[in-house]
């Protein structure tokens, strides 16, 4: 039997009432945590500068705030900060800083104490260490990762009304991180007592939590929790203004003989409800440029849980996930500039539940496994392809 298609109704469940839970959480500090406004840049490391400065300034035409011989800081074309991400030049490509602004200068203080009392390495980093940005706070979070805090900021031209700067695919704003973690519950606890509030999340029936959106800014995200081996970096994500500059970015970089650079999409997403693209730079660290998420500034703004199994979740028109965006992800470096280690997920794999061997995945809840089209199974399981 066919479940009949309601048309605004895509049947995630609405979970305000139920939320994560950890079984073993991160103890909650007495110290406030620091006041985050927003995700701010990402400092990658990449081994061959060149090549990456053609692939960020050349392709998707990031704007150079400044450079030299081993940094180029870059922005898109609405910051009036002095970067939204830096590539530096390093002998393992990794992610070196997940970087934070917060609202005043003693929201720093409030970092130092909150991951002081987490036990974490804490680093006070003085102006200047790093172009554009005034004194900073860098640490090894409880998960692994290397997150920075700033607030004084230098000031940049805003290029918002410079027209004639426009690409096809003018990437706008930084929109998000995509971080990939073992235990997701484990990472949302910490997050909340950071402050940030859950928008979306994958679940299964039994409770595994596959992954969580999480937010400061008033959009879907700031952040997600990936489910998987970690602590390492999913992806960043660019905020452009209209479905058509994404296509235009696919149309560019097969006019360049570059669409090797394109992994997944473009497609709509379910969870955000966002349009996307996923490219992998010439180290491997992989761009989501993103578009036409939806506003979440409410106090009582409703929480979405998605089933693991509605092969609607992460492409909203059921076109399959490429199993390289399940498994492969970017090293993250300690404050010494050593990649962490990486842990493995214990809790099951999103890939192995949707198209794995023993994996399924329907498109109407209750739809038996055989009502699914054989040619749209041969999508989901693997071995199926030709
Ligand atoms: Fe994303």
């Amino acid at each position: 039997m066919t479940t009949p298609i309601t048309p605004g109704s895509p049947e995630p469940v609405v979970t305000s009432d139920d939320p994560i839970r950890s079984s073993s959480p991160i103890p909650t500090p007495k110290a406030a945590p620091p006041d985050i406004l927003r995700c701010a840049y990402m400092e990658l490391v990449v081994t061959d500068l060149k090549r990456s400065r053609d692939f960020y300034v050349d392709v998707l035409n990031l704007v150079v705030t400044e450079e030299d011989e081993e940094t180029v800081y870059l922005r898109t074309l609405e910051e009036f900060i002095h970067h939204n991400l830096v590539l530096r030049k390093g002998p393992v490509a990794a992610v070196a800083a997940f970087s934070y602004r917060v609202r005043t200068p003693e929201d720093l203080d409030k970092a130092v104490a909150f991951y002081t009392e987490l036990g974490c390495r804490v680093e006070r980093r003085a102006e200047g260490w790093n172009k554009g940005i005034g004194e900073s706070v860098r640490v090894e979070d409880p998960l692994g990762f290397p997150y920075e805090f700033f607030h004084d900021v230098e000031h940049v031209e805003r290029l918002a009304w410079h027209y004639e700067l426009y690409t096809p695919g003018a990437l706008v704003r930084l929109d998000h991180f995509n971080q990939v973690t073992p235990d997701v519950p484990r990472a949302v606890a910490y997050m909340e007592d950071l402050g940030f509030r859950v928008t979306e999340d994958i679940q299964d029936e039994a409770g595994t939590v596959y992954a969580a959106w999480m937010r400061r800014k008033p959009t879907v995200h700031d952040t997600a929790m990936t489910g998987g081996d970690g602590p390492r970096m999913h992806h960043v994500a660019f905020a452009t203004h209209e479905k058509h500059n994404i296509l235009s970015i696919c149309d560019k970089l097969g006019a360049l003989r570059r669409s090797d650079a394109i992994e997944r999409g473009p497609g709509r997403h379910g969870v955000s409800n966002a349009f996307y693209l996923y490219l992998r730079d010439p180290d491997g660290h992989r761009v989501e440029v993103y578009t036409q998420d939806y506003y979440t500034g409410d106090p009582d703004n409703p929480v979405v849980t998605w089933d693991v199994h509605d092969n609607q979740r992460r492409d909203w028109w059921g076109n399959p996930v490429v199993p390289s965006w399940y498994t492969e992800a970017s090293l993250v470096l300690d404050l010494d500039g050593k990649p962490k280690p990486v842990v493995a997920r214990t809790d099951s794999s999103e890939m192995e539940v949707t198209i794995g061997a023993d994996g399924f995945s329907y498109t109407r809840k209750g739809d038996e496994p055989e009502e699914m089209p054989s040619w749209k199974q041969g999508e989901y399981k693997l071995g199926h392809q030709l």
